[in-house]
């Protein structure tokens, strides 16, 4: 695998390979192999345009794992400030030996800029594009749906027959079309739920059916509710309803948790706004997934970093 850019263009094979992988970084993290010498002498850059939290410390603690080096870049407070452009803070880091770069960045496409310039020669790992796509925290999300589904050894196993609801900011949401694309390349039957207003004009053309009313989607029995955060930073006021009125909508409150079936799971990517479209008592509740998304994106990123900087040649040799 060269560069990770997106889950549109993933096939089948390349999107199960990486889940496979992450089940061997999960049993080795598992057994208390803390520390993988597989990616000893490289060197990983997270180059982060913007915020994160779960994204950055997980490429971190993934790339460590695996013996790796890491230089953490934010571009708060660096030389981008005095405008310094993607080409050259992309090739500074080169210069200084990066193998593989872990890019999040507020414009949709700046990975595959980066990937296919020539600017540089490391590998590119899509950490989060505006709202185009964020391919590990979809990739994560389908390894606990599968892990939930098939148990601890799942290789192998697909989502065939899993049907999966995601719910909110559609149309600011890079986890929902990552979601969409990967969800359905793994047989998974997806539908969205959301406001009017906040679902994308190009829907038509994605693999998922979309439904306004999330009452009807709590009673058609989903295997998993995924809940996605209300981008406020993204958001124009024409496109919301009053916070109010979205929770009351579209929240998931603890009249609609208790109304979902006993084992229908609940997702969230974070971060949450707890209160708005998720009640504390759903993202704290047993059947609250949020935790271990977080853990298995460890091993996924694991899995990816992995893939990117030591895996053999084969089907996965470009996943672009
Ligand atoms: N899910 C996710 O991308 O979280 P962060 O923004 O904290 O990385």
């Amino acid at each position: 695998m060269r560069h990770l850019l997106d889950t549109k263009t993933l096939s089948r094979a390349d999107a199960l390979r990486i889940l496979d992988v992450a089940e061997d970084m999960a049993d080795t993290q598992q057994r208390e192999v803390k520390k993988l010498p597989t990616l000893r002498g490289k060197t990983v850059v997270n180059l982060f345009f913007e915020d994160s939290t779960r994204t950055r410390i997980s490429f971190e603690a993934a790339a460590k794992r695996l013996s790796a080096d890491v230089i953490n870049f934010s571009a708060k407070g660096s030389s981008v400030s005095k405008g310094e452009s993607l080409q050259d803070t992309a090739q500074t880091l080169q210069a200084m030996g990066a193998d593989a770069v872990v890019i999040r960045h507020g414009a949709s496409g700046a990975p595959r800029t980066l990937a296919t310039s020539g600017w540089i020669t490391a590998g590119v790992v899509n950490a989060g594009d505006g709202t185009h796509e964020h391919p590990t925290q979809a990739l994560l999300d389908a390894f606990t749906i599968r892990n939930r589904r098939h148990g601890a050894d799942s290789r192998g196993r697909d989502l065939e027959g899993m049907r999966v609801t995601i719910v909110g900011d559609i149309l600011h949401s890079r986890v929902a079309r990552s979601n969409v694309w990967l969800l359905s390349t793994l047989g998974a039957e997806v539908t969205l739920v959301a406001p009017p207003t906040l679902v994308p004009q190009d829907v038509s053309a994605w693999p998922a059916r979309v439904r306004y009313n999330l009452d009807d989607a709590i009673d058609a029995d989903p295997d998993a509710l995924m809940m996605l955060r209300i981008q406020s930073e993204r958001m124009n006021a024409a496109y919301f309803p009053t916070e109010r009125e979205y929770s009351r909508r579209w929240g998931l409150d603890p009249a609609r948790l208790a109304r979902l079936g006993a084992d229908s799971m609940v997702m969230h990517p974070g971060p949450m706004n707890r209160g708005l479209e998720i009640s504390a008592e759903a993202a704290d509740s047993a059947r609250s997934t949020v935790l271990a998304q977080v853990t298995n994106g460890v091993s996924v990123r694991m899995a990816v970093l992995y893939l990117l900087l030591a895996g053999t040649s084969g089907e996965t040799e470009d996943a672009r």
